[in-house]
């Protein structure tokens, strides 16, 4: 797997082919559970009618427009993404309330600080090498008080869940995803950056040494999904 900004460049550019397949593979992936989860990242994001709150990684617009809809019409949302392919993705079904921008995640030159109430990744850390550049952004876009949350796969622990994991990421997903996007290579990609990834305990860590408190996280769907959550100090 490449490194540095060698990686970043391989991942925008995976995400650029695939974004025509993704929202497909992703509902079929995860049997329709994402929606699931993003209800549950939107939930512990606390967000009330009327806040704004920044997605970052929001490829094809997901969790940016639950967050939209929970922040209602008074409030707004943005969007940010490197890759060009996902965000026309995300714009042909755009809400109002929602501002999409190319942008590097790690990166966000033209983000105010305390600038939102709270600050969203889902399934985006584990394509970032440099995590404390990415919480130590979202920690200064938001206010005192406010909320990083963070929704990633992770491995889980247990032998049966372990076992369907070996079997459905290692073997399954590469296949279908090769077969319906064209590109293998991507979805042999996702469970060799899910096994890279950083345990909870430690990603926890990450968080609380950029500027959070207070950092939890739940395992979702048997230990497949892990949403973790922190306040930036007051
Ligand atoms: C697996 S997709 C997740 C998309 C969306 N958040 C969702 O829940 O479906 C990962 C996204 O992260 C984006 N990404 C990866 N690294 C990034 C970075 N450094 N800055 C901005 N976007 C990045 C990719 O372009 C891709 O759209």
């Amino acid at each position: 797997m490449p490194t540095g900004t060698e990686r970043a460049q391989f991942v925008r550019e995976m995400f650029d082919r695939i974004a025509g397949r993704y929202d497909l593979l992703n509902a079929l992936m995860t049997c329709g559970l994402y929606r699931l989860w993003n209800r549950k990242a939107v939930r512990v994001a606390a967000l009330r009618p009327g806040d704004r709150a920044l997605d970052l990684a929001c490829g094809t617009g997901s969790l940016t427009r639950d967050l939209a809809k929970a922040v209602g019409s008074g409030g707004s949302v943005v969007g940010v993404d490197f890759s060009p392919e996902m965000l026309r993705i995300a714009a042909a079904r755009p809400l109002p309330n929602i501002e999409y921008r190319l942008g590097d995640a790690t990166n966000l030159e033209n983000i105010p600080s305390e600038s939102f109430d709270a600050a969203t990744i889902s399934y985006g850390a584990r394509n970032i090498p440099d995590l404390d550049a990415l919480f130590s952004e979202m920690a200064r876009c938001v206010k005192p008080g406010g909320r990083v949350v963070c929704l990633e796969i992770t491995r889980p622990q247990g032998v049966l869940f372990g076992a369907f994991y070996g079997i459905w990421f290692d073997k399954i997903v590469p296949r279908l995803g090769g077969v319906i996007s064209g590109d293998r290579r991507a979805y042999s990609y996702l469970p060799e950056s899910v096994k890279e990834f950083v345990a909870p305990g430690k990603l926890a860590e990450i968080m609380e040494r950029n500027g959070l408190r207070d950092v939890t996280w739940w395992k979702l769907a048997g230990g497949i999904i892990a949403l973790y959550r922190g306040t930036k100090r007051r």
